[in-house]
């Protein structure tokens, strides 16, 4: 137990999951508050729990998970979710990057990153940092991020609009990934044609 009340796994989650940049919409999503509403949805959370509680085995071997379906039904939800069971079940092998320790004298925690990123966003924000040299900085960490922890939730791929550089970007990192053993959860409302046509097979 700390001054703050908190013990030193919760502190660390907390630092962890700060640093995973979940929305705040899913920032206490957890299989726990997943409910159901259909057996589809039932077996989806099922795979979930198995996929978190082999995790740290999953990480190692680079293996991911894609989730297909239609909107609000949770895909992003569960994904979330994955991530929270795998970091809290083994908080001492995750950490987070050191430039994103708010403040001076906070602890460094060691160990694999992870993070979610909404693809119409990355790829918004590598575009706008073209000749924009103060929105450089930012884009390249997203993008960092995005290529090197070792667990990524690609959420909402085939969103954004198709176009020659999209699917040069998305190629060259899902490639990236895949080549480095690095884990990918991919979130997707597009079929698996759809999705062809925009990155490429996957
Ligand atoms: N079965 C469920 N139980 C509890 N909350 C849910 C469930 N399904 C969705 N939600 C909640 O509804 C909202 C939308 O869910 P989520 O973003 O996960 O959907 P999605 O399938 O990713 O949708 P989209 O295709 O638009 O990205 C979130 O706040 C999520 O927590
Ligand atoms: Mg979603």
């Amino acid at each position: 137990m700390s001054i703050t009340g908190f013990s030193s796994e919760e502190l660390r989650f907390q630092a962890v999951w700060s640093s995973c940049r979940i929305p705040p919409r899913l920032a206490g999503a957890s299989f726990e508050t997943y409910k159901p509403t259909c057996p589809e949805q039932q077996r989806a959370l099922e795979k979930c729990r198995v996929f978190a509680a082999n995790g740290l085995d999953n990480i190692n071997q680079g293996r991911g998970l894609f989730f297909q379906g239609a909107v609000g039904t949770g895909k992003s939800h569960l994904s979330a979710s994955i991530l929270r069971a795998i970091v809290v079940s083994n908080i001492d092998r995750f950490g987070r990057p050191a430039s994103e320790n708010g403040f001076v004298g906070e602890p460094v925690y060691e160990g694999f990153y992870c993070s979610m990123v909404s693809v119409v966003d990355l790829l918004g924000t590598l575009r706008e940092s073209f000749g924009v040299e103060q929105f450089r900085a930012p884009a390249r960490r997203l993008l960092h991020r995005a290529r090197s922890d070792a667990v990524v939730i690609l959420d909402d791929i085939g969103a954004e609009k198709p176009s020659e550089w999209v699917e040069e970007q998305l190629y060259a990192l899902i490639d990236l990934r895949y080549r480095m053993l690095r884990s990918t959860i991919f979130t997707t409302n597009c079929s698996m044609k759809k999705l062809e046509g925009q990155i490429g097979s996957l």
